[in-house]
């Protein structure tokens, strides 16, 4: 048996994709304790740190190696309800630094957990909850919490030399078929991603018509190059925004939707079978005392106007997913736009519901939005993502696991998609490596599962 025992954590400060601090944690086990001591580990596996090879997982291969190591990452439009990231304020790197959170790593959270098994994670997670002690996990910060969680199982699975995804297929999935997610990859970003040069947030392709996760990526890579020689060609172009989608410098929201039209045609795709649009609004980032303010635009819109703007879009162009289109706080908005147009489209609650397992049955109940972002940040433990994913199933609605606009090399969430069986799959676009390499781990994953695995393809 491999002891599986937490021996040590190791909490430290790394950087994200906007330069900025955030909290790296890293587990180390029982199994690679003391000069490599561990004796059944060592005959297992041969002697030092990792010596023994598995095709495939993080990275090319996964190496049996007796610890786990993940990063938070940080959003720059977030929900008022997401767990709290911790960051110390002050003058010093604009207030983002972080170090009160990596002291709670190396120490209050090292001790505690000192001895329980990394596999745990129901244990690991109520004890990172009853030492912070506070509903919104503002003692720890969530970015400690979510770093420390996450880094159990990459331990857990890394001392049993197998993939994070496969681990996380314990139970009662171990059995069913594997499926690859399908790919929203954003083209164009906005709103808190791009100094706020158009209003709306994401506007990203899908390709549900792909056969495979491979083709759908080749697809959208046609897309993105074609949208960025377009926006060039007209002096639009100002750059790549926080996700890697372009900056753009359009004169209304709409023109980002033609433009978007003209990349897709320009690729010889055919919409809405082999590709479509998905939009994140991101409406809390512009709602002010009741209305909905397009900065681009100039305009003030009430609920019932820019409920009216987006379905005008929803009619005149092919979009299958709409994300937050109305604010956190107008939940009768948008009770009443999931009434009005849910039938044919994907109404996603993100800032709305932030992986909170409570507000996905209360939306169910209500009858706001048909699907949930899956962001473990959010949450702040595994076992809460977990949770909110859980209620999605119970509950009828789809998901879609996400990352952050602030995000680094860590592919955990890729390995939860595909280990929990979430269908969709939000990383940013199609440029800067923090989001690559969320997508070539995906296409590992793929081609190492081969036939053993399905895509998505088309879940709309
Ligand atoms: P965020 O954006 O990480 O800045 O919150 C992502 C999203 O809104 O989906
Ligand atoms: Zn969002």
């Amino acid at each position: 048996m491999i002891d599986l025992r937490i021996e040590r954590i190791v909490g430290r400060r790394v950087w994200d994709s906007r330069g900025r601090p955030t909290v790296e944690a890293e587990v180390h086990l029982a199994c690679g304790a003391s000069g490599r001591g561990d004796r059944s580990f060592t005959r297992r596996y041969g002697r030092g740190d990792w010596a023994f090879a598995q095709p495939y997982g993080r990275g090319d291969w996964t190496f049996a190696q007796p610890y786990g190591r993940a990063v938070a990452p940080a959003g720059a439009s977030r929900g008022s309800r997401e767990a709290v990231d911790l960051r110390d304020g002050g003058d010093r790197l604009g207030g983002y630094d972080v170090q009160r959170a990596v002291a709670n790593v190396n120490g209050a959270i090292a001790r505690r957990l000192r001895g329980m098994p990394a596999n745990d994670h129901a244990a690991i997670d109520t004890a990172l909850n009853e030492l912070d002690g506070t509903p919104n996990k503002s003692h720890l910060g969530g970015n400690a919490m979510i770093a420390v969680s996450m880094a159990c199982a990459w331990a857990a699975a890394n001392a049993q030399g197998v993939p994070l995804w496969s681990y996380l297929r314990s139970g009662e999935r171990a059995g069913s078929e594997v499926v690859i997610p399908l790919p929203e990859i954003q083209i164009f970003g906005g709103g808190a991603h791009a100094g706020r040069r158009v209003d709306i947030q994401d506007f990203m392709l899908v390709a549900p018509g792909a056969d495979s996760f491979a083709q759908a990526l080749e697809w959208t890579a046609e897309v993105y190059l074609h949208a960025g020689k377009l926006m060039a060609q007209r002096g639009l172009l100002a750059g790549v925004a926080d996700e890697g989608g372009y900056w753009p410098l359009f004169a209304t929201n709409e023109e980002a939707l033609d433009m978007l039209m003209r990349a897709i045609e320009a690729s010889g795709l055919r919409y809405p079978d082999q590709v479509a649009i998905s939009l994140d609004i991101a409406a809390s980032e512009f709602y002010r005392d009741g209305c909905y303010e397009l900065g681009l635009e100039q305009r003030r819109l009430s609920t019932d106007e820019f409920a009216a703007m987006l379905r005008g879009w929803l009619q005149r162009y092919p979009i299958v997913s709409i994300e937050d289109p109305l604010a956190e706080h107008d939940e009768d908005g948008l009770r009443r736009f999931t009434q009005m147009v849910g039938q044919g489209v994907q109404i996603i609650g993100d800032d709305y519901l932030v992986t909170n397992a409570e507000r996905v049955r209360r939306a169910a109940a209500i009858g706001a939005c048909n699907a949930v972002l899956v962001k473990p940040n959010q949450a702040g433990t595994l076992s809460e993502t977990l949770a909110a994913w859980r209620a999605a199933q119970e509950v009828g609605f789809s998901a879609i696991v996400s990352a952050r606009s602030g995000e680094t090399e860590d592919v955990t969430i890729v390995h939860l998609a595909i280990g929990w069986g979430v269908q969709q799959l939000k990383v940013g676009s199609f440029a800067r490596s923090e989001r690559m390499a969320k997508w070539n781990e995906a296409l590992r994953i793929e081609e190492h599962l081969a036939s053993r695995a399905r895509f998505a393809g088309a879940v709309f």
